[in-house]
């Protein structure tokens, strides 16, 4: 067994509290400490298998209290690096290969999203496939009961909002309730500020609208959820990709090169499980993040559609949290925590607020009233908290189901996401294996996957797919992910005797 004195800090260990007594706004210390740690671990300075230091030793090494380090360790089991084994202690824990991070080109381009988009979506609602494609969950995981019976009890007692205009920027109730769980995500958000929108698409794209002007460019992750591409070509917007990495998401490195070298107009980010890899910003680089639009004038369109299924409690605080300037504009939607039906969605937009809301109204008068206060009613009660509380369960047992029958069944050499929350895992196949012609053999067999090249402006990830693993598993759907592993053995041999 391999035991190893861990140092976090250059210096000693007074260097680390001073130093984080001197930054405004700083993190808190058990934060530093796991960061440092999982940078270690992720760059293989801490080996597989190595037992950290006791927490005593930890915390004498460090100069910080042992409940400081029992935190950082706490945080670091919920990120999935490292793994508690009784009366031995903490050790780094083995991974499946993680793709790396993406290397999209520099250069922005037009947006083109393929019409494979329509047949996924369409198969998602098609009880002959078995669907793997869009992003849904199985909707008995919802608490579907309580909410049906909560709108027709608001439908009863609201009977009036029936019989009038909505309320433009939604019910003040919702939009009160969306401020109370905000705070979740460390966001203190004026009520009055939010828009209730149709889904986060909405949002997302009432934000680009108010601060784009057609052939602009905007940064986006790379890869990214094909909605923003379908937002961005609707719009005639160029997209430039930054590199993404598949743990901690968007380099704020390769950003800020992108900023210095084009002139970028809005940034579109997903800094909490982010779709199709799952991957969520450390909170440093979240605030770094803010800083950066602040620092920059450039707004920050962040996407928090996922926030509240991050395994980690750090992991759901917002950018919009550190958002001093208004720079940040926050879109979430209740789209894949309670009911994608409903189409709820909703965006505080910082100092671009007032274009919003007008930009909203210009095209719709708001939504249902009475659907609106039931969900407010939800959201207040608590249910909605609980439900989410049993979802995050849920969704990783049924990822951890998803990435054993990958790692059995697929070709050996394919890579897969380890998504920190969610319910989505990306799929890196061997090179010779073209993710679109898996795509159609797949269809023919009424299984349907999403293919790379959805997510990309660019020819990337030509052998990489997207899975949906949050319906349930059956019978029928374990066999059929089995067989899309067979179907890319099979494309990986044709290839090899050079037959595709
Ligand atoms: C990151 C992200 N944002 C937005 C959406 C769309 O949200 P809505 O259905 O609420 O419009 C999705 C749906 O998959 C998504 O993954």
């Amino acid at each position: 067994m391999l035991v190893v004195s861990v140092t976090v800090c250059a210096g000693t260990a007074a260097t680390l509290s001073a130093m984080m007594q001197a930054m405004n706004d700083s993190p808190p210390l058990y934060q530093v400490l796991a960061d440092r740690l999982e940078g270690l671990a992720r760059t293989g300075s801490l080996k597989i298998g190595t037992r950290l230091p006791s927490m005593r030793h930890h915390a004498q090494q460090q100069g910080v209290s042992i409940s400081t380090v029992l935190q950082a360790y706490r945080t670091l089991e919920d990120r999935g690096v490292i793994e508690a084994r009784p009366k031995s202690g903490f050790f780094v824990r083995p991974t499946r290969k993680a793709p790396q991070e993406s290397k999209p080109p520099a250069k922005p381009a037009m947006v083109e999203v393929r019409a494979i988009v329509d047949t996924v979506l369409r198969a998602a609602g098609d009880p002959r496939y078995i669907s793997f494609g869009a992003a849904q969950a199985s909707s008995d995981l919802y608490p579907n009961q309580r909410l049906r019976r909560g709108i027709a009890r608001s439908a009863q007692l609201h009977a009036e909002t029936i019989g009038r205009y909505p309320q433009l920027a939604g019910m003040i109730e919702l939009r009160q309730a969306i401020s109370h769980h905000a705070l979740s995500m460390g966001c203190d958000l004026d009520h009055r500020e939010i828009v209730v929108t149709h889904g986060c698409r909405e949002a997302i794209g009432l934000c680009l609208r108010a601060v784009t002007a057609p052939g602009d460019i905007v940064a986006i992750e790379s890869p990214a959820y094909f909605g923003f591409l379908q937002n961005l070509q609707s719009t005639s917007l160029r997209a430039v990709e930054i590199p993404t990495h598949p743990r901690t998401g968007m380099s704020l490195d390769a950003l800020e090169f992108a900023l210095d070298t084009q002139p970028v107009r809005a940034i579109v980010v997903v800094p909490t499980v982010s779709n199709p890899i799952g991957s969520t910003m450390p909170v440093t680089a979240k605030r770094r993040l803010a800083a950066l639009a602040a620092q920059r004038n450039i707004p920050v369109i962040e996407d928090v559609i996922c926030n509240d299924l991050a395994s980690s409690q750090e992991g759901r605080r917002a950018a919009k949290s550190f958002d001093r300037t208004g720079h940040v504009m926050i879109c979430g939607s209740f789209s894949k925590t309670l009911a994608p039906g409903l189409a709820v969605g909703w965006v505080e937009a910082g100092r671009w607020s007032r274009q919003v809301a007008e930009l909203k109204r210009a095209c719709s008068a708001g939504s249902v009233g009475f659907v609106e206060l039931a969900l407010a009613e939800m959201l207040d009660r608590g249910s909605y908290e609980q439900s989410l509380r049993r979802l995050r369960g849920i969704f990783a047992a049924q990822v951890a189901t998803g990435r054993q029958i990958i790692g059995d069944a697929f070709p050996k050499g394919t890579r897969m996401t380890d998504p920190s929350g969610g319910f989505f895992l990306r799929v890196e196949l061997p090179s010779g294996i073209d993710s679109i012609e898996l795509y159609k053999r797949c269809l023919a067999m009424q299984l349907v996957i999403v293919p790379g090249a959805l997510f990309t402006t660019s020819k990337r990830y030509q052998n990489c797919i997207r899975l949906n693993v949050g319906e349930r598993w059956s019978a029928a759907r374990i066999e059929g992910l089995k067989t899309i592993g067979r179907v890319a053995c099979e494309i990986m041999e044709e290839a090899s005797r050079g037959e595709t």
